[in-house]
């Protein structure tokens, strides 16, 4: 098992091993002064996990309820956001109970703007069980639920009280879903750890999970070290979304964020090349290793509608919007575009 702890306005440990789900209940009764949980779950996973997260609750304990909602991203809205509350409040879970969110992001952001918001704010335990959620969504303290303007439009900054990451959930997921994890790793890669690119490029998806989740999470952990509260260097994490968010969106979101994220990396590659920010090499790089895990790097859609939609995102700021690019595999930095510019700068790289 590894262990990182994150320190920011609430400390806290990410224990990264395989076979730790059934050690949830007595890490979730040591953290103090608890009596009920309520699990949050999907209903993709709670059928694999819920039995044996709530089997180790009990065995700690500790009581229990479970509040499972039908999977997908319309979920992270706020009928269901109401719905938990409501659940929370009905089960009487008081400021020292916990909600412990058993799921992906989705899962994750929404049990966590609950725990955020219910009673103005109680504890909660990510565990995470897609490798996206393992690597960034569970690590941090964003929460945040879609609005019908756009996406992660409501939300807290609220971080966990543990991050428990059984290695072993992941042997469920199907390779489609592993594989949108792999563009957040290989944006990781990209952003601050060029021998984990090469570990990448030699292995493709068939990588060793504990160490490559803890290496992402020690980056994410020293981001978010730096700057909680995304002000300044913690928008790196965003290298590919702010584009990628244009094809998402443009796909009324049938085409997953992994896939939309790989896409917007190649894209501003591309365009950092053309510009001269970075060399033609890192782009091919970026653009190979993406192929490799097979993940898309082009978009039929146009720079105008990617722009529109990307412009869009709440990762504005005023009339500017900081694009991150690369400069070399290892190392980004955040280009502040005016928003008149940046269709440009996307056509560049289509
Ligand atoms: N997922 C990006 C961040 O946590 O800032």
């Amino acid at each position: 098992m590894t262990v990182i702890e994150v320190s920011a306005s609430k400390n806290y440990f990410v224990e990264i091993g395989s076979g730790l789900l059934p050690t949830l209940g007595p890490k979730v009764a040591a953290l103090g002064k608890v009596q009920k949980v309520c699990i949050v779950s999907d209903s993709n996973v709670w059928p694999l996990y819920g039995a044996a997260a709530d089997a180790s609750l009990h065995m700690a304990g500790l009581s229990t309820c479970a509040f499972v909602f039908s999977a997908g991203e319309e979920s992270k809205c706020g009928a269901t956001y109401l719905e938990l509350l409501n659940f929370l409040a009905e089960n009487r879970l008081t400021r020292s109970d916990i909600i412990v969110a058993l799921g992906g992001g989705v899962v994750g952001d929404l049990a966590g703007f609950a725990a955020a918001s219910y009673l103005r704010g109680i504890r909660f335990v990510q565990v995470p069980t897609t490798l996206l959620a393992a690597v960034d969504s569970s690590v941090g303290g964003k929460t945040a639920i879609d609005l019908p303007a756009g996406k992660n439009l409501a939300g807290a900054f609220c971080q966990p009280s543990l991050v428990l990451c059984d290695t072993d959930c992941l042997n469920s997921l199907p390779e489609d879903i592993f594989r949108d994890g792999c563009a957040e790793v290989i944006k990781t890669a990209i952003l601050f750890d060029e021998p984990l690119f090469m570990e990448l490029v030699r292995d493709g998806l068939h990588f060793d999970r504990e160490r490559v989740i803890a290496a992402c999470v020690a980056h994410k952990r020293d981001v978010v070290h730096a700057d909680e509260f995304d002000r300044g260097v913690r928008q790196l994490l965003n290298l590919g979304h702010t584009v990628g968010h244009g094809a998402e969106a443009m796909s009324d979101f049938t085409l997953s964020h992994g896939k939309a994220v790989a896409i917007g990396t190649a894209i501003v590659a591309r365009a950092a090349a053309k510009r001269g920010i970075c060399s033609q090499g890192t782009a091919t790089r970026i653009m190979w290793l993406l192929e490799k895990v097979e993940l898309p790097i082009f978009t039929h859609h146009t720079a105008a509608e990617l722009a529109q939609m990307a412009l869009s995102d709440k990762k504005r700021s005023g009339d500017t919007v900081n694009l991150v690019v690369p400069e070399a595999i290892g190392r980004c930095s955040l280009l502040p575009t005016p928003v008149d510019a940046v269709e440009e700068f996307i056509q560049a790289g289509l």
